[in-house]
């Protein structure tokens, strides 16, 4: 009786390992296979695409994608750096398009003189592009 509950869990936990398997096996993300609370050791090293005129956008009100690099800039409660591009008093200089009127106003519509604190962290809506394959297949049509 013993030998075949021993049997049994054994072969259930084969199943169990399988099934894990199965399930997170194909989807790695660009940090790797890596726990989320744990810290990522794989250091992504991807070409960054620069486009010239920019990266057509893909559908109505998209966020358009970052047209180059954006290594070197750094966005904290003290600093934008992007802003030292497409800022206002520098984006005529930087030949860098500036932001839309929509970046200068309040949820309710009131115009600001500077980017919306909502609009502060640009990453959250535009994103760089890389020279590399897609994670998974998409389909989706224009
Ligand atoms: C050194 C100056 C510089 C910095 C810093 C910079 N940009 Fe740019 N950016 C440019 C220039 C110049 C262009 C125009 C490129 C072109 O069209 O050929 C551009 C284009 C863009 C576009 C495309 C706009 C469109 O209509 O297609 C977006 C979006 C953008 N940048 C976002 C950002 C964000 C977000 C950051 C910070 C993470 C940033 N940029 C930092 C110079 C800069
Ligand atoms: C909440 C999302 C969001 C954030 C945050 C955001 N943007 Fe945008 N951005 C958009 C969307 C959506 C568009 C296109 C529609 C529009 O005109 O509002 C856009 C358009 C742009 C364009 C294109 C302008 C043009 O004429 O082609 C630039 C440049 C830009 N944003 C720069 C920035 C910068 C710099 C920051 C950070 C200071 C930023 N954005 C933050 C959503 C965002």
């Amino acid at each position: 009786m013993k030998k075949m509950t021993l049997a049994l869990s054994c072969g259930l936990l084969t199943v169990a390992l399988q099934a894990t398997t199965v399930w997170a096996d194909p989807l790695y993300s660009l940090r790797g296979n890596v726990d989320v609370n744990e810290i990522s050791e794989m250091i992504p090293n991807r070409r960054s695409m620069a486009v010239d005129g920019g990266i057509e956008v893909t559908f109505e009100d998209q966020p358009p994608v970052i047209p180059h690099g954006i290594d070197k800039t750094r966005i904290t409660l003290n600093e934008n750096s992007c802003l030292s591009c497409h800022g206002k008093a520098y984006s005529k200089t930087e030949n860098a398009v500036e932001p839309p009127k929509s970046h200068y106003k309040t949820r309710e519509g009131k115009k600001l003189k500077q980017i919306s604190t909502g609009r502060y962290f640009c990453t959250q809506c535009h994103v760089p592009q890389a020279y590399t394959e897609a994670l998974v297949d998409n389909d989706f049509k224009n």
